[in-house]
């Protein structure tokens, strides 16, 4: 934390909400940039057409929970380059592909080679019927910083575009009480929490979109018990971990409190039990089938490596992902799995894995 309370070059001090803003989705912003997030690093979606086949099995979960609607609706939130859903759409039976309308929901400009099934918009569709599913959207909501100064007291962190910090005033209002209840601060000087609450607001939004189905969020995640001392507030470019400075030139991620994004009915799971339940695990195929089908065998071994990447512990497997069931016609989700989640997200036996 500098002290620097001059503006320059660099421009004026501002939360981290504006700069993150500016940085990310502004005109000359990050995520505007021709090469897309894939460019600089790999989500679930990238690392294996296993992860879309997992969400079109979930889509048919959901078709079937909601009664085989002639219109299903697939939403892509925060769909970079509409790689979800165009691998949703492939691995989908055709019979349910083609009741399914298939919505990307971007920021940055519809891709030209992009599958013409799929509608590109800025916003969600209203009234949808199926699956909106949001992977690494949410930790790129830009949220508001807060530092405990020298008395313990949470105040804003300032930030200018070279990424220069400094304290401003003491976090207040709904932001304060967010902090209260969501990510408390102990009266230490220099810890730090990401006020989560436009994260909050966000899922709220986009749930209130769909009259009937299910709404999953899928990011890196922390709850109550587990949040960090100094925050997570990081950078991204070309592969690489940066420090995190608001100048259109990196990615600005922070982990998301999906406990206080969840609305009555949701479960957060974590991406391993998740997948598992929708028949992906790291499971190696039976060595017998190396001298019977040999060549079943390397594609088998080859899944293996990508589910084992999916659900590895200490990797994408720790992710957290919220499901918030709307409108189905079960009652609200319990411990363990049951009530509408428990037909969406049924164990599947070793012999139907992948
Ligand atoms: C980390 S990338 C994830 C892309 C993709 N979902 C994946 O998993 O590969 C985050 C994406 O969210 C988009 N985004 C952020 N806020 C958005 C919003 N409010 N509406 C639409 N897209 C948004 C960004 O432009 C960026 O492409």
């Amino acid at each position: 934390m500098t002290d620097d309370t001059t503006a320059g070059p660099a421009g004026d001090w501002t939360g981290w909400r504006a700069a993150a803003e500016a940085a990310l989705y502004g005109p000359d912003g990050f995520y505007r940039r021709p090469e897309g997030p894939a460019g600089h690093f790999r989500t679930s979606v990238h690392a294996s057409p296993l992860f879309a086949e997992a969400v079109a099995r979930l889509l048919c979960r959901v078709d079937e929970a909601l009664g085989l609607p002639a219109r299903l609706d697939f939403v892509d939130m925060a769909a970079g380059r509409g790689e979800l859903a165009t691998g949703v759409l492939t691995a989908l039976p055709a019979d349910v592909a083609a009741r399914t309308r298939a919505y990307a929901v971007e920021v940055a400009d519809r891709p030209e080679a992009l599958d013409h099934r799929i509608e590109w918009l800025t916003g969600p569709p209203k009234n949808i019927t199926g699956l909106l599913f949001a992977n690494e959207w949410l930790d790129n909501v830009p949220v508001e910083i807060a530092e405990t100064d020298a008395s313990g007291v949470p105040r804003q962190v300032l930030v200018r575009r070279d990424g220069r910090e400094r304290l401003g005033e003491p976090v207040a209002g709904a932001e304060a009480e967010w902090l209260d209840r969501w990510w408390p601060l102990p009266p230490e000087e220099g810890l730090r929490a990401e006020i989560g609450l436009p994260r909050d607001e966000a899922w709220a939004s986009v749930v209130a979109t769909l009259e009937r189905g299910l709404a999953v969020a899928v990011d890196y995640a922390h709850t109550t018990s587990s949040r960090p001392l100094f925050g997570t507030l990081t950078g991204f470019r070309e592969g690489r971990g940066t420090a995190p400075v608001p100048d259109g030139s990196c990615d600005l991620t922070a982990h998301v409190a999906l406990d206080a994004c969840a609305l009555p009915g949701g479960r957060v799971l974590t991406q391993r039990d998740a997948l598992r339940a929708l028949g992906i695990a790291g499971g190696r195929p039976p060595l017998t089938l190396a001298s019977t089908r040999p060549a079943e065998y390397v594609r088998a071994l080859a899944r293996a490596g990508e589910a084992a990447e999916l659900t590895a512990a200490g990797g994408l497997g720790d992710f957290g992902w919220l499901l918030q069931p709307v409108g189905l016609s079960v009652g609200i989700p319990d411990e363990p799995l049951d009530g509408p989640l428990a037909d969406l997200l049924v164990d599947v036996p070793d012999h139907e894995e992948q």
